[in-house]
C-alpha cells in the first residue's frame, strides 16, 4: 500500500511540474497568430480587415480581432530585420487600431500610415 502512495505522488508530482513547463514554453514560443497568419487574415484582400478597421467600417468584433493580431505581431520575430525597428512598427499598429477602436478621428489615418505594407516587407520580409 505504502509504495503504491509514493508512486501516485511521484506521478502526480511529474505531472504537475511538466505541466507547468508545457505552459511556459506555450507562453513564450508561440502567439496565437503568426507573422503569416495575421497577414493573410488582416492584411490580405479587398478590403482587407485591416483597411476596414482603417476606415472606420469594421465592426466591434473585427476591430478587436485585428487588435489581437497586431498584438501577435508585437511578439513574433521576423524572418530578417532590426528587432527594434520591427518593434516600432508593430507597436504603431497596435496603438492607431486601439485610437480607432476608442473612437479617436485620427487613429484611421494611423493605421494606414503604419500598415506600410512595401516598407515592412523590405525591411523585415525575405524575399
Ligand atoms: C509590420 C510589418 C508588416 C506590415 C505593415 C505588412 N507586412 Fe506583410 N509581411 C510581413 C512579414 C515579416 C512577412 C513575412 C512572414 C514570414 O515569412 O514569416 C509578411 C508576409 C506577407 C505575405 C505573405 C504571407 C504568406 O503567405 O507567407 C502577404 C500576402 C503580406 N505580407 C501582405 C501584406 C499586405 C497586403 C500588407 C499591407 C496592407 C502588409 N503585408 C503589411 C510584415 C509586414
Amino acid at each position: 500500500m505504502r509504495t503504491v502512495k509514493y508512486f501516485m505522488m511521484a506521478v502526480l508530482t511529474m505531472g504537475l511540474v511538466s505541466g507547468l513547463g508545457m505552459f511556459r514554453a506555450a507562453d513564450d514560443a508561440k502567439p496565437k497568430y503568426s507573422i503569416e497568419d495575421v497577414m493573410k487574415k488582416g492584411m490580405k484582400g479587398k478590403p482587407s480587415l485591416c483597411a476596414k478597421v482603417a476606415s472606420g467600417k469594421a465592426s466591434k468584433d473585427d476591430q478587436k480581432k485585428l487588435l489581437e493580431m497586431f498584438e501577435c505581431l508585437c511578439k513574433s520575430k521576423p524572418p530578417k530585420g532590426d528587432e527594434g525597428d520591427w518593434k516600432k512598427r508593430t507597436e504603431e499598429l497596435v496603438s492607431a487600431t486601439k485610437e480607432v477602436i476608442n473612437g479617436k478621428a485620427a487613429g484611421g489615418k494611423a493605421l494606414q500610415k503604419a500598415a506600410n505594407c512595401k516598407a515592412c516587407h523590405q525591411a523585415h520580409k525575405e524575399d
